[in-house]
């Protein structure tokens, strides 16, 4: 059946904290999600949501193909297409299999800079079956801008979304 009732614009962002916000908006991703069984436009609109939401400086998922993370469906300024296993902080998040808070981007060795504006960002991997099938980047312009709040909702979103694969 069509999601033709559960379409983006009907977003609803909450006022208050960060905790209130993504409390109200991860229920509406499932419902945007719910019924669709295409990985990209599940994956475009997840981003679109939670770049709707927190106005993040650039946010998208990059999916392991061959070997390599290739850029996926992203809000933001144009960005890297390949990110070699290790390389940077996605390619480490992949290759240790966790999630990386970076509060300072030029403290983290090998970070790759497709934007010289980003200064912090969290990367979450996708992982199903013990198999990482790709990340969640998220950065932002701001020194120190992620914490313990966003690792735990972005956590609980991928680790339901790795059920979507
Ligand atoms: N910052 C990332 C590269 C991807 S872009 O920022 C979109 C990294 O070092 O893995």
């Amino acid at each position: 059946m069509s999601n033709l009732f559960n379409m983006a614009e009907n977003l609803t962002i909450a006022q208050g904290s960060k905790n209130e916000k993504y409390e109200s908006l991860v229920p509406q991703i499932k419902a945007l999600v719910y019924g669709e069984s295409d990985v990209t436009a599940n994956l475009a609109n997840v981003v679109a949501a939670l770049k709707q939401t927190f106005d993040f400086f650039w946010i998208g998922f990059y999916l392991v193909k061959n070997e390599e993370l290739v850029l996926g469906p992203f809000q933001g300024p144009i960005a890297c297409t390949r990110i070699s296993k290790g390389r940077g902080v996605c390619g480490s998040s992949w290759a240790e299999s966790k999630t990386l808070l970076v509060p300072n981007v030029e403290e983290f060795p090998g970070h790759i800079a497709c934007s010289s504006l980003s200064k912090s960002e969290i990367v979450v991997p996708l992982i199903k079956n013990g198999e990482v099938l790709g990340v969640l980047d998220v950065d932002s312009d701001k020194l120190n801008d992620f914490d313990a709040t966003d690792e735990k909702y972005l956590n609980e979103l991928c680790e339901w979304l790795s059920s979507i694969f």
